[in-house]
């Protein structure tokens, strides 16, 4: 008996221990992208310092420093990246360039229309790329520069 209910308290003291924890966590901006029917590699790794997100759907993520990344091409995120969600949706984005040619050109949406089709719809204005989700699909590293290879 005396076994059962120090097992018990030992229970107790680990779900208090651990309940506030696990409920005071807000989603991590991956959470937020995929609730949206989006993948969660959109955003890079180990440099998100915040985010917010608005009730008129206005995202604005915060980045400890710029990131430079790669999908196809060439990326680079600035320290703050902001844009319109909506489900399946990144519109008006700012903060985000992919390299076509050597150029840079800034991301303007982002869409998936059709999430069986496997494919994501980067706007850099001049274009439209249809991508495959699995290039989105965990955030990537970043570089501090290009110097170092991926
Ligand atoms: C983004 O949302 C804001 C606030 O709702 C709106 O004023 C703005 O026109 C929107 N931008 C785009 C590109 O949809």
């Amino acid at each position: 008996m005396a076994f059962l209910s120090n097992h018990c308290l030992v229970l107790l003291s680990l779900f208090i221990l651990i309940t506030p924890l696990t409920f005071s966590q807000t989603p991590s901006i991956y959470d937020i992208l995929k609730e949206n029917g989006l993948p969660g590699g959109l955003l890079p790794k180990d440099v998100i310092k915040s985010y917010t997100l608005s009730q008129n759907g206005v995202l604005e993520v915060l980045l400890v420093r710029p990131c430079f990344t790669k999908f196809d091409t060439n990326a680079l995120y600035e320290t703050v990246v902001r844009a319109n969600l909506t489900y399946g949706r990144l519109v008006g984005l700012e903060g985000l360039s992919q390299e076509e040619l050597f150029l840079w050109f800034p991301v303007k949406d982002i869409i998936v229309d059709d999430p069986k089709s496997g494919l994501i719809v980067i706007n850099i204005g001049l274009a439209h790329k249809q991508l495959s989700w699995s290039l989105f699909e965990n955030p990537p590293d970043c570089k501090s520069d290009f110097l170092s290879k991926f």
